[in-house]
């Protein structure tokens, strides 16, 4: 199959239309899309980036209306689809009969989000079905935040990329439910517990983050984000010593270290701007993997706001799970 990158939007919904699962973009990451009501295309999916049935997807729809036919959508939910969409934050929601339990891994809650990304939200006006879409990268490698990204791990399994430029967010959405009036957060991501908790905070709610060991989402597998080169996270006085018999790359936020050589340090954002190294964070671990080094050394980033996904990321991209 030979697969194509174009920014023809027509094109991409005529290809989804027979069933097809193309590349799309979104402000976080690409996602690997088809109709999330056609089983045949959802089973397409799982093949093309191998990931299990027992994981399940993330719907995509194009506005909050239509979110209702396909979840129940509570108060708070609401409150917070209103706050938050279109953008980075996934409900996690009762579903409807309609939403095919393969798309779910037999749940009966549903992950919605509605992509704040101009050819994702048109593609969506295009078609009259929801997306199913996981990150469109092979099953356990850094998500894809480019149209070539996409192209280089699914080349051939897929017919076309819908070329939208580079994700604007670089890090995937944050999965929240509402729980019993309590906002659990099942993934940290673009929207940041500090944004939730402005919309929600003088109702008293708490925002809880799930430990990883109580959730079932694959975004809690083991180096689930890994690159293939090890990759460590910890302090870099420390670890250079461990390591600096070795052709090493070091990451960090905003500043070089001085006693370490400077070309192979790559600072995510000079300026300190986490949003900046969230940004840069994938494209930076998928280029540092194809330079032969022997192992990656990252800092630990500020722990707030974006950060805190950025350290998560970087925490599932270690070679030893701590
Ligand atoms: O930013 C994003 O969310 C990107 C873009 C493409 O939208 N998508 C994404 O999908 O990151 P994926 O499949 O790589 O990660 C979605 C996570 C998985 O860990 C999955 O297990 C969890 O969401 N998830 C999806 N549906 C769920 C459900 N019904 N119950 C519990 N977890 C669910
Ligand atoms: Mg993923």
């Amino acid at each position: 199959m030979n697969t194509i990158i174009t920014e023809d939007i027509d094109l991409a919904a005529t290809f989804l239309n027979k069933n097809a699962v193309i590349g799309f973009p979104t402000e976080t990451v690409y996602g690997l899309a088809g109709n999330a009501l056609e089983q045949d295309a959802v089973i397409k999916i799982f093949e093309a980036k191998n990931r299990p049935y027992f994981n399940p997807l993330i719907i995509h729809v194009k506005n909050i209306n239509t979110i209702s036919e396909f979840a129940h959508l509570d108060e708070l939910s609401s409150k917070l689809a209103y706050a938050f969409m279109p953008g980075s934050l996934t409900l996690l929601l009762p579903k409807k009969q309609n939403v095919p339990d393969i798309v779910t891994a037999g749940s009966n809650k549903v992950a919605i989000r509605i992509p704040n990304h101009s050819s994702a939200l048109a593609l969506l006006h295009k078609i009259e079905y929801p997306l199913a879409a996981p990150s469109a990268n092979v099953f356990g490698y850094v998500s894809p935040v480019s149209a070539k990204h996409v192209f280089d791990g699914l080349n051939g399994k897929i017919p076309l990329i819908l070329n939208g430029g580079n994700c604007s967010v670089g890090v995937e959405s944050t999965i929240v439910e509402v729980v019993n009036n309590t906002i659990i957060v099942h993934r940290v991501g673009g929207v940041t517990s500090e944004d939730i908790e402005e919309v929600i905070g003088h109702d008293g709610l708490i925002v809880t983050q799930k430990k990883s060991n109580q959730v079932q989402t694959a975004g809690q597998l083991k180096s689930h984000y890994a690159t293939k080169t090890p990759l460590y996270q910890g302090n870099i006085a420390e670890l250079w010593l461990m390591h600096n018999h070795k052709n090493v790359a070091i990451i960090s936020f905003n500043n070089f270290y001085k006693e370490i050589e400077q070309i192979n340090q790559f600072v995510l954002s000079p300026k300190g701007s986490l949003i900046e190294a969230a940004q840069n964070l994938f494209s930076t671990f998928r280029d540092l993997d194809n330079k032969g080094y022997d192992a990656i050394l990252v800092e630990h980033f500020p722990n707030k706001g974006l950060g805190r996904a950025i350290n998560d990321r970087i925490q599932r991209a270690q070679y030893i799970n701590k």
